[in-house]
């Protein structure tokens, strides 16, 4: 599926789910950029909320992560001058979003940690409006578990459950779609942002 393909489903309704986004070759130096960071302790635990009222909350998130902007890796720089440029030029074109710009990060979810149901929305900002995230595994299988759980309300009578399978990539807008992630029993790799409009 062509980013305006995506794009034109997100118009229609507020979800999407694409495999094998990316070529092979592109997604493993993705995915070893990631490695190398994490390797490196370079990513911190992620936290909920803004601000003064960001906190530490295990019991809600449990990933670490590392922001895109903080990678030279030219490998996160083509993902997201190129395909992050070429999917956003796409939603607004196809749904009138008014995406100005995009922000991201790599996150790891140890063995046995998730994050609860929620949406990408701060309360007290809603800049974000639609959500993406691309997977880093390799060879994930379903016993591995680490499900992506969306709750598209009107679009889908069934919860949608979507293995983090490398090359996966979910779409959905942040302000329309709970979600949560499920505990998986390996460690768990991805790419995470949210295009956002102007405030
Ligand atoms: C998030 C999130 C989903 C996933 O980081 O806000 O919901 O599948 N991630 O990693
Ligand atoms: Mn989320």
């Amino acid at each position: 599926m062509s980013a305006s393909a995506i794009a034109a489903t997100i118009a229609e309704r507020d979800w999407c789910v694409q495999p094998a986004y990316l070529p092979a070759g592109r997604l493993e130096r993705l995915r070893h950029t990631l490695v190398q960071g994490w390797e490196q302790g370079r990513f911190h635990q992620a936290g909920v909320g803004r601000g003064a009222a960001h906190t530490v909350r295990h019991d809600i998130r449990g990933d670490h992560v590392l922001w895109l902007e903080e990678c030279e890796a030219p490998a996160v720089r083509q993902f997201v001058v190129e395909d992050i440029e070429r999917l956003r030029l796409a939603l607004n074109a196809a749904g009138y979003f008014g995406l100005h710009d995009f922000e991201g990060h790599f996150a790891v979810y140890p063995p046995g940690t998730g994050y609860a149901r929620h949406f990408d929305r701060f309360r007290d900002n809603d800049a974000r409006v639609v959500s993406l995230v691309l997977y880093l595994n390799d060879n994930w299988h379903a016993d591995d578990g680490g499900e992506l759980r969306l709750y598209p309300r009107a679009t889908a009578p069934e919860p949608v459950s979507v293995l983090p399978v490398g090359g996966t990539l979910a779409v959905f807008l942040s302000a329309d779609v709970p979600h949560e992630v499920l505990p998986a029993r390996r460690e768990r790799f991805s790419l995470t942002g949210w295009f956002r409009r102007r405030i």
